[in-house]
């Protein structure tokens, strides 16, 4: 069979999609989450050939993908009130219903289940797909079973060359890692698989007493209510060793353990640290993490390596998604090398990190690294030296003025690059030596510059504390005795409250 390449946005090219799905055919189709293979959901037939060309097994059951929400009436015997208010809230989206199922809804499809899982995907080009078709669309990811999901349309090519009627171009996915799919027969929503739409984000909308995460177990007699979840999936052809902690810490660990012939798959700070890299995204940046995995997994196919060592994320909001399908590709084989909980704390000047950070050290050690610096630059000869090496007008009787240090410095954005080369390496040194002579198990580092620093890179989790841009302002000329203008300014030459959000693994309201 010749596998045909449809342009996503070709309007021919659609309606030639659509009508094959109608005529009972198999076509790979773009989605926000990875590339589905689709087949008429209403036809037995169609269904089976999507079991054949990925080889999947009999019993795991196909998401069915709707292009507005009365279809759920119809494909569902009992729309639940959970069931509806997190349609209403994550659609067009990334996110899975399992429901009763009517009668129209094929066996085949639900796998001999009496549920269906439905989903409304977001990615235009799937949509009107979907419409120009006029059915349901049954649809797994579209790689061949056990491999990672496709995110291009030349991966799907890949797998599918040959075995299916077309393949439609809509660019790369999104979001990159699959739906979340929830339960919601019941009255609390259950979590079946973690996706992109993160279980903090469902508790907002129901409530986080609603919604609980089924625990995942490893015992092949357990019969898991999600059937997909007991397969080996997404593996690269070689072997993959997962290294579980924080970034530094499992950087150090694989420095230890790599060997000529094994790949690294890596954040991207560490893609110059081994011979052969893999980079999938800032270590902080789980949402490029989660967009790139799949790819990077694949890519190791034709690459000249025997083994694969991969840095794990931490396991916050998408990251739990991520993680999820790396401790799947690696099989079991995980290493972790957290020794103690070290939790960053950040937030703009003027957002209560330090009380906040207080609080929660509360029995714990805690390390300010404010109150470090200013003990720092009465007395560490060493970085008094160098700072006053570039800043003589700051020395003053063998300290360092912080008065006049900080004057200069904000006045010229320059001189905080300088200050800040300076004083980074020697605070990151010095809090890292107080880690690691502390017998506690739980550090909390509260550090107004974590990421510039670097610092991130050693905590297995950052809080970020959020409040309103006005009530910092007011907090800052309150506290320091500053002018708005200046108190403005000094916000200014921080990361920004959006970045914390985007980059921290949680984030505490300190209205
Ligand atoms: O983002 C996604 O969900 C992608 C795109 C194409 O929509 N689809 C996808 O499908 O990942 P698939 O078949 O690779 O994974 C579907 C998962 C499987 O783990 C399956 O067991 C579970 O959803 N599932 C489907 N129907 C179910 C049901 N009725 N009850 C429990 N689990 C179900
Ligand atoms: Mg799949």
């Amino acid at each position: 069979m010749e596998t045909k390449l449809w342009n996503g946005q070709n309007t021919a090219d659609l309606a030639a999609a659509a009508d094959t799905l109608r005529c009972g055919g198999v076509v790979g189709v773009p989605t926000e989450t990875v590339y589905g293979l689709a087949a008429n959901a209403l036809d037995e037939d169609a269904v089976r050939q999507i079991f054949l060309a990925k080889g999947r097994p009999q019993d795991n059951p196909l998401i069915v993908h709707i292009s507005n929400i009365e279809s759920v009436e119809k494909l569902s015997s009992s729309f639940t009130q959970i069931g509806r208010k997190l349609a209403q809230a994550f659609w067009p989206g990334a996110l899975t219903l399992v429901l009763k199922k009517s009668d129209i809804v094929p066996y085949i499809v639900s796998a001999g289940l009496e549920t269906v899982g439905i989903r409304m995907p977001s990615d235009p080009v799937c949509r009107r797909i979907i419409e120009l078709s006029g059915v349901p669309i049954a649809a797994p990811s579209a790689n061949s079973s056990g491999k990672p999901s496709p995110t291009t349309a030349a991966h799907v090519m890949y797998d599918m060359s040959g075995k299916i009627d077309g393949v439609v171009d809509g660019g790369s996915s999104k979001i990159g890692v699959e739906s979340t799919v929830v339960d919601v027969t019941g009255k609390i929503a259950v979590i079946l698989r973690p996706g992109a739409v993160t279980k903090e984000q469902i508790g907002a909308v129901i409530g986080v007493e609603n919604v609980k995460n089924f625990v995942e177990t490893a015992d092949e007699s357990f019969a898991p209510p999600s059937p997909g979840m007991k397969y080996r999936h997404y593996a690269p052809k070689q072997p993959l060793t997962l290294y579980v902690g924080a970034p530094e810490d499992t950087y150090t660990a694989i420095m230890r353990d790599v060997k000529p012939g094994g790949a690294v798959l890596c954040f991207d700070e560490y893609a110059h640290c081994f011979h052969t890299t893999i980079p999938y995204g800032k270590s902080y940046d789980k949402d490029e993490q989660a967009r790139r995995l799949f790819s990077c997994l694949r890519s190791t196919e034709n690459m000249d390596a025997d083994i694969i060592f991969a840095q794990c994320p931490r396991e916050f909001g998408t990251g739990v998604a991520t993680v999820n399908r790396l401790k799947k590709s690696a099989g079991g084989k995980i290493i972790n090398v957290k020794t103690k909980d070290i939790i960053g704390v950040v937030g703009v000047s003027g957002s209560g990190k330090t009380y906040i950070s207080r609080q929660l050290a509360k029995g714990h050690y805690l390390i300010n690294a404010d109150e470090l610096y200013d003990k720092m630059l009465k007395e560490h000869t060493d970085m008094i030296r160098e700072i006053g090496s570039e800043f003589p007008e700051a020395m003053s009787g063998g300290t360092i003025d912080k008065k006049v240090l900080s004057a200069q410095v904000f006045a010229k954005p320059d001189a905080l690059c300088t200050i800040n080369k300076i004083t980074h390496k020697y605070i990151v040194k010095e809090i890292l030596r107080l880690c690691r002579a502390s017998s506690a198990e739980k550090i909390f580092i509260d550090a107004p510059t974590l990421f510039e620093s670097g610092l991130d890179r050693y905590c297995t989790e950052i809080i970020g504390v959020y409040a309103p841009q006005e009530t910092c302002i007011a907090r800052i000329t309150q506290r320091d005795k500053i002018s708005q203008e200046q108190a403005e300014r000094r916000l200014n030459n921080m990361h920004n409250m959006d970045f914390f959000t985007a980059y921290c693994d949680k984030i505490i309201v300190n209205e």
